[in-house]
């Protein structure tokens, strides 16, 4: 398979198409990104890279982040988890608290920010330095890499953070929260502001696609039977209200961020990291998801 041709054809047809969106604007420092912005990285399972566009520039990984907060809290506490958070799809926005009021303070899946907040608590608990640790393993998975925290895009987070706070002080009201709410805030807003390239965030899923193993790290991160759990999760709950589309379009598991990224992993072949800042009204890129449909489409498969 020439991968460099797919995602050039894949690059160009998607530009002639002009998608229109919304860049994020309730992270003040997000909403000043080019929305031009565009770029495709896919990693082969042998390290080969293969890129178009913008892929690589670093942007901020926002949401995408959750799925490497959620492999290290898997790894330290197993299936413990699973009873602090639940793996159901929501059918509700990322940011929405309603469900956690009726379903007492367990928050659907670890993706939406309740179930993400709960997550990084678990985090805070198990290690000294959470911010230092989670870079350093990200480094460690995307190959030895240098990811940066955006101080401004944390910052601007943080001093428009009412939702998220909100629901911090809410998941406490359950005792579903064991650390101090602005540490954990702190270091969930962090989080968020890592800036990746596509490059780097394609390399840091490999191991999604290859059973739990990296090449990059050259280690086992997680089990292969839970490595497939994250991907079961990232299926049916990374898109959020809009999980259902993305499977029954493009048909791998993935996760999205408000900065307009997407990662996602066709297992034992390849993964994928694709931006563009522009989102839909669900807070999912419009382009990054067209190129993925576009791309198994022409692959003719996907996880079915
Ligand atoms: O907590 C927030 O609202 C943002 N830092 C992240 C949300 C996000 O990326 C949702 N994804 N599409």
């Amino acid at each position: 398979m020439d991968y460099q041709h797919l995602i050039e054809e894949v690059y160009q047809e998607v530009q002639e198409e002009n998608l229109r969106g919304k860049v994020a604007d309730y992270i003040p420092e997000i909403a000043n990104v080019d929305p031009n912005k565009f770029g495709i990285a896919l990693v082969d399972l042998k390290g080969n890279v293969f890129g178009a566009g913008d892929y690589k520039e670093q942007f901020s990984i926002q949401s995408i982040s959750k799925v490497h907060t959620l492999t290290m809290v898997f790894k330290a506490f197993d299936t413990k988890l699973w009873s602090r958070v639940n793996v159901e799809p929501s059918g509700d926005p990322f940011n929405s608290i309603a469900q956690l009021e009726y379903e007492k303070g367990i928050p659907r899946n670890p993706f939406i920010n309740a179930g993400a907040l709960v997550i990084t608590d678990a985090l805070c608990s198990k290690f000294e330095k959470p911010i230092a640790q989670l870079t350093e393993f990200i480094n460690e998975i995307a190959g030895d890499t240098c990811v940066k925290i955006n101080p401004d895009v944390k910052n601007s987070e943080k001093n428009h953070g009412e939702r998220n706070t909100a629901l911090a002080y809410f998941l406490k009201s359950f005792k579903n929260f064991n650390n101090p709410i602005e540490e954990v805030l702190e270091v969930y807003f962090s989080q968020c502001a890592i800036a990746m390239s596509c490059v780097d965030l394609a390399k840091s899923f490999s191991f999604l696609a290859n059973d739990g193993y990296s090449i990059f790290a050259e280690r086992q991160i997680l089990s292969e039977s839970n490595a497939r759990r994250i991907n079961a999760l990232m299926l049916t709950c990374g898109f959020y209200d809009e999980a259902g589309e993305f499977a029954f379009r493009v048909g791998l598991p993935g996760k999205s961020g408000v900065g307009g990224g997407v990662a996602a992993v066709m297992p034992h072949k390849f993964s994928i990291a694709v931006w563009s800042p522009e989102l839909n009204e669900k807070g999912n890129s419009v382009k990054s998801i067209k190129a993925l449909e576009l791309l198994t489409n022409k692959l003719e498969f996907s996880l079915f």
